[in-house]
């Protein structure tokens, strides 16, 4: 039986011992190599993580050229900007809300060239030349576009935090329906000619914007109204 240091001698002979294809690595090498190394990245990875950080932060700056409820406006802005940080934080145009900023909620709706998008999820270095109409720009008092009338009209609201994304979604489905777009519940109901505005159509299509107090009868029974061309 081999005793720990005739073991140790041949572990030693063995790591000596060169490969056909590695002639000058042997394991102790190997090691000696990797571990200089290690400690060499030690060193530098500080001076690494520095500049990458320094680089990740640094804001990068682009002119964009907006028109914002029919003002064209030319705005620098730092490129990671979305358009509802935009809206809400560079222009004050408060009217569209950030409810989930990971377009699940539709609290942040605007349209984008007449129709809806999430403005959380939309950069806003993309849009040069787009047109972009908010809450604020749809209709003013006195002078209320339909789809805010059939909101009044019919107590589409509680809290009201929804409701300029559910609006401005109204506003954008009405559009919707008279170019003809199907959506899932046209296929299932085999409305594919002319969509109807019923009552699965525009919860389907609605379906986007999230209402946290529950004002869904009501929201249907607006956007209803605004299909039938009667608001009231
Ligand atoms: S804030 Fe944009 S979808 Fe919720
Ligand atoms: S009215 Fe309150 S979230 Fe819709």
């Amino acid at each position: 039986m081999a005793s720990c240091t005739d073991l140790e001698e041949e572990l030693v002979r063995d790591e000596s011992v060169a490969t056909p294809h590695e002639p000058e690595m042997s394991r102790r090498n190997f090691l000696t190599a990797t571990t200089a190394l290690t400690a060499a990245l030690a060193v530098g990875l500080p001076h690494a993580a520095d500049a990458q950080s320094t680089t990740a932060s640094a804001p990068r700056m682009a002119d964009l050229l907006l028109t914002i409820n029919g003002k064209q406006q030319a705005l620098p802005i730092d490129t990671r900007t979305t358009l509802l940080d935009l809206l809400r934080e560079n222009l004050e145009l408060t009217g569209s809300k950030k409810g989930c900023d990971h377009g699940q909620c539709g609290a942040c709706t605007v349209l984008l060239n007449g129709r809806r998008v999430n403005s959380c999820l939309t950069l806003a270095v993309t849009l040069s030349g787009a047109e972009v109409t908010t809450i604020e720009g749809l209709g003013q008092p006195g002078n209320l576009h339909p789809a805010q009338q059939a909101f009044v009209d019919h107590d589409g609201f509680q809290c009201g935090y929804c409701t300029p994304g559910q609006i401005n979604s109204a506003a954008a489905l009405i559009d919707e329906f008279k170019r003809g777009e199907l959506s899932q519940v046209s296929f299932e109901t085999g409305k594919t000619d002319h969509p109807q505005a019923t009552e699965r159509e525009i919860k389907e299509r609605m379906s986007g914007n999230i209402c946290r107090c529950g004002a869904y009868p009501n929201i249907v029974a607006a956007v209803r109204a605004l299909t039938m061309g009667g608001v009231a």
